[in-house]
């Protein structure tokens, strides 16, 4: 969608994962207090997001309107989006492309118009649109392109930019449409706080078929979905959204919870935190305070490819790798086995593979979270504990070549 938004993924936080319908005003604040403190905002993690359950049952009978709850925000949202405003964050809001929110809230179905410019007016910066009492149960005939597009319209038409950010889980091959009407597309149903433990009724991997909301997925089966549809994304079409992130709510361990924040950042999902930031523990904190992860993150470039998934003991090791803006290149192993990963070396031509020249070169190898550097020619040698991931940014060496052709023009 070309309203100047999203030439990078965004980065924030959002209230879901972590409360679902339990939020209040002191919840949203406070959370937004400790994004500040922590020095989050800072590195770019600058949306506050309200997910779901913040209205009343019904909208006001006369002017239409959506109303927030009274009892959870007693200052109004207006009030609450101004401090959050001076903060210095933009502000998200959630509704629903159907008759009802998944909690049964007033969704934005044939009211797109009033919502919209109900939100522009509380000076919204982002609205998260999700997918439920739709088609059958509304009665509605619409597929979601129509239902999508009509907030995508709506939102237009009240001048104010706003990040539009689908909800659709995928179904209606979202990602063949959705860089036309949105700046990002869910692409799964939920996310579940775990590393490959997931709803078995769930189709989160299958090309072809629509991951139903109330299907979790863990986070392999995500980033088994979001590979192949990573060439549906971009800077200039928008990004595929793996779902908030998980980090801090328990469900997995350190080199797990790595593996999730670096493959959401190689792969340009959204970086949105979906824990209680006010009481995060310093190893998660510093987790996702990489700054070398978040500035591959932000780089205006496409996501990495992934060269190869190959059978390792218990399951697989995949690589990734992804040129950036000034020529530099991400490369990620993540092991998903159970054992570690010793010494294997992976040749510049797999990491290169669309792109031989560069296999040619002495590259500085930076491991983005061990800090250490490396000058390489040929290959990597990689060294990565169970569930975790080693990931790398190449600078082409200035100093050597090991091919002497790089010198003289000839072997
Ligand atoms: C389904 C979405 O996928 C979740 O992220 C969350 O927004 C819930 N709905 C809210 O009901």
């Amino acid at each position: 969608l070309d309203n100047g938004l999203g030439q990078s993924p965004p980065m924030g936080w959002n209230s879901w994962n972590r409360y679902t319908c339990d939020i209040n005003e002191t919840v949203i604040l406070n959370n937004a207090k400790a994004m500040k403190e922590t020095g989050l905002l800072e590195l770019g993690y600058n949306h506050i997001i309200m997910d779901d359950c913040w209205s009343k049952r019904q909208r006001d009978p006369e002017t239409g309107k959506i109303v927030p709850d009274p009892e959870k925000f007693p200052n109004g949202l207006e009030d609450m989006i101004e401090k959050i405003h001076n903060m210095g964050f933009k502000f998200g809001m959630y509704s629903s492309a159907g008759k009802y929110t998944c909690a049964g809230y007033p969704g934005s179905l044939d009211y797109e118009e009033i919502d919209a410019k109900t939100f522009a007016d509380w000076k919204i910066d982002y609205l998260k649109y999700d997918n439920c009492f739709n088609q059958g149960r509304s009665g509605t005939p619409l597929i979601s392109y129509q239902r999508y597009e009509a907030m995508s319209e709506a939102l237009n038409k009240t001048g104010r930019p706003i990040f539009y950010a689908l909800c659709q889980w995928g179904e209606d091959q979202v990602w063949n449409w959705a860089s036309t009407v949105a700046n990002s597309w869910r692409i799964t149903g939920d996310i579940y706080d775990s590393f490959d433990r997931y709803d078995i009724r769930c189709p989160c991997e299958t090309y072809d078929c629509p991951s139903l909301q109330g299907y979790h997925c863990s986070i392999m089966n995500i980033v088994n979905k979001a590979t192949p549809l990573a060439q549906k994304t971009g800077p200039n079409s928008g990004w595929s959204d793996m779902d908030m992130l998980e980090i801090g709510n328990g469900g997995m361990t350190y080199d797990e919870y790595l593996t999730h924040f670096t493959m959401w950042a190689v792969l340009k999902s959204p970086l949105i935190l979906g824990n209680d930031v006010s009481n995060m523990s310093p190893e998660h904190l510093a987790l996702v305070s990489n700054f070398d992860v978040i500035a591959v993150h932000q780089d205006v470039s496409a996501p990495a490819n992934r060269i190869w998934k190959k059978p390792f003991v218990d399951s697989f090791v995949h690589l990734f790798s992804g040129a950036l803006s000034n020529g530099d290149w991400v490369v990620a192993i993540v092991n998903e086995a159970t054992v570690p990963l010793v010494e294997m070396s992976i040749p510049f031509s797999d990491i290169f593979f669309d792109n031989r020249d560069n296999a040619k070169f002495a590259w500085t190898a930076k491991d983005l979270w061990t800090k250490e550097t490396i000058t390489a020619a040929r290959h990597l040698t990689v060294d990565v504990v169970p569930h975790g991931t080693q990931v790398w940014r190449l600078q082409k060496s200035t100093h050597n070549s090991h091919n002497s052709n790089y010198w003289t023009g000839h072997n």
